[in-house]
C-alpha cells in the first residue's frame, strides 16, 4: 500500500479540504509540421546542433488565422468530450499563456463565448511555462472550497508569432498548441495530493518578452529593437530551471508524504531534453519514467505540460491509481510542482 493513502490531504494551514480530480483531458496541436530541416533554411543552424543539445526534431505552427483562443478552444471541447461535461456545467474557465489573443479582454472570455460556456466566470493567468500548473493550483482551491463545481483550465500558446526569426538561439525552440483539463471534486478519495508553487522576480530580465506593455508601449524604437520578440539568456535559464524544479518536485512530493519511487510517471515541463536528464539525475529518476514528447512539439510554454498529460494519459500509459508528478519552469521566473493520483483509466 502505498504511503500516501495514510495520509489526509491538508492545506498550508492544516484544514482538511476535498480531494479534487482532473476528470479529462484534451489538447490541439495545429497541423503545420516544422521540422529542423525546415528551420535550416531560415536561421544559421542545423539538425545536429538542434537535436543533441535540446532533443527537439520538430514543432507545430498555427495559421495565419489561429488566435490562442481557437487553440484553446479546440483543447477544451475535447477535455470536455473526455470527461462528458457539457458548456453549461462549467463553472470556471483559466487560461494560461503568454500569447493571449489581445491584451484584454482575457483569452478565457473568448473560449467562453467558443464554447457558449454561459455560466462560467473567466480570467487569464500569467505564470510562463509553470502557468498550467499555476491554474491548476488557482482552480483546485475554487473546486475544493465548494465555491466552483467544475472548472476548466487551459494552456495555449502561439508562440510561433512572439518568436524572432532572425534569432536561432531561440526561435528552433518552441512551438505551438494547447492542452485542457476538467477539475472536479468526484467524490474519488485522492485526485490532486499536493502542489509546491514558486517565483523569483529578481531574475525576470534572463526570459522576456519587453515590448507591448505600459514599460516599453509600442513605438518605432520598440520595432526596430525586435522588442515584441522573445528573450532568452539560454544557460541561465537552463541552471536555474534545472535547480528549481529538482526542489519543487521533492518539496511536493514530501508534503503528500511520498517518494520519488512511488512515482509512476512523471511529466515535466518539455523545454530540453538536458533538462530532463539532469533534473532525472538529481532526482534519482530514471528517462523511462518521463513522459516526454518535446521531439515532436518543441516547448510550448503553458501548454506543453497539459498536451503531456493528455497524450500519456490517451496513450495508456497513465493507469488508474498512478502517481503522477507534473513540474514546471518559466519566465518570471516561476515553478511549480504538483502531484496527483490519476483516477481515470
Ligand atoms: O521554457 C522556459 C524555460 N526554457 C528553458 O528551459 C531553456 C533553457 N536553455 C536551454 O535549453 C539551452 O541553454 C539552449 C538550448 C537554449 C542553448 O543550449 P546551450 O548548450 O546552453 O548553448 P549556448 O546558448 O551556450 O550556445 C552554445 C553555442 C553558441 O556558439 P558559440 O558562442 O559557442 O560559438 C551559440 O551561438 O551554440 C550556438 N547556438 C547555435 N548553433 C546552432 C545557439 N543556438 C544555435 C542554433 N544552431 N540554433
Amino acid at each position: 500500500m502505498r504511503k500516501h493513502r495514510d495520509a489526509k490531504i491538508i492545506n498550508p494551514r492544516g484544514i482538511h479540504v476535498r480531494p479534487v480530480s482532473i476528470i479529462g483531458t484534451g489538447c490541439y496541436l495545429p497541423e503545420r509540421v516544422v521540422t529542423n530541416a525546415d528551420l535550416e533554411k531560415v536561421v544559421d543552424t542545423t539538425n545536429e546542433w538542434i537535436v543533441t543539445r535540446t532533443g527537439i526534431r520538430e514543432r507545430r505552427v498555427a495559421r495565419h488565422d489561429q488566435a490562442a483562443s481557437d487553440l484553446a478552444t479546440e483543447a477544451a471541447r475535447r477535455a470536455m468530450a473526455d470527461a462528458k461535461v457539457t458548456a453549461d456545467e462549467i463553472d470556471l474557465i483559466i487560461v494560461a499563456s503568454i500569447t493571449p489573443d489581445m491584451v484584454f479582454p482575457s483569452t478565457a472570455c473568448f473560449v467562453q463565448h467558443n464554447l457558449d460556456a454561459k455560466n462560467a466566470f473567466c480570467f487569464d493567468i500569467q505564470a510562463a511555462c509553470s502557468g498550467f500548473l499555476y491554474s491548476m493550483e488557482i482552480a483546485q482551491q475554487f473546486v475544493s472550497s465548494g465555491k466552483v463545481k467544475t472548472a476548466l483550465i487551459i494552456g495555449a500558446e502561439k508562440l510561433s508569432c512572439v518568436l524572432d526569426w532572425q534569432d536561432r538561439s531561440t526561435c528552433v525552440l518552441f512551438g505551438d498548441g494547447s492542452g485542457a483539463a476538467v477539475l472536479r471534486a468526484c467524490g474519488a478519495k485522492h485526485g490532486i495530493l499536493s502542489s509546491v508553487l514558486g517565483a523569483d522576480g529578481s531574475l525576470s530580465g534572463l526570459l522576456k518578452l519587453p515590448g507591448g506593455g505600459s514599460r516599453h508601449p509600442t513605438s518605432e524604437e520598440t520595432l526596430k529593437g525586435r522588442l515584441h520578440f522573445m528573450q532568452m539568456t539560454g544557460r541561465e535559464v537552463f541552471k536555474h530551471a534545472v535547480t528549481r524544479m529538482t526542489h519543487a518536485a521533492q518539496d511536493a512530493l514530501k508534503n503528500c508524504n511520498l517518494s520519488i519511487e512511488d512515482v509512476d510517471c512523471i511529466i515535466p515541463h518539455q523545454a530540453n531534453l538536458r533538462i530532463i536528464d539532469a533534473i532525472g539525475e538529481r532526482l534519482g529518476a530514471p528517462r523511462e519514467k518521463y513522459f516526454i514528447n518535446l521531439d515532436r512539439y518543441g516547448n510550448m510554454s503553458a501548454a506543453s505540460i497539459p498536451v503531456a498529460l493528455d497524450e500519456a494519459s490517451k496513450t495508456g500509459r497513465l493507469k488508474k491509481g498512478d502517481i503522477v508528478l507534473m513540474v514546471a519552469f518559466g519566465g518570471g521566473f516561476t515553478w511549480g510542482a504538483t502531484v496527483v493520483e490519476w483516477i481515470k483509466g
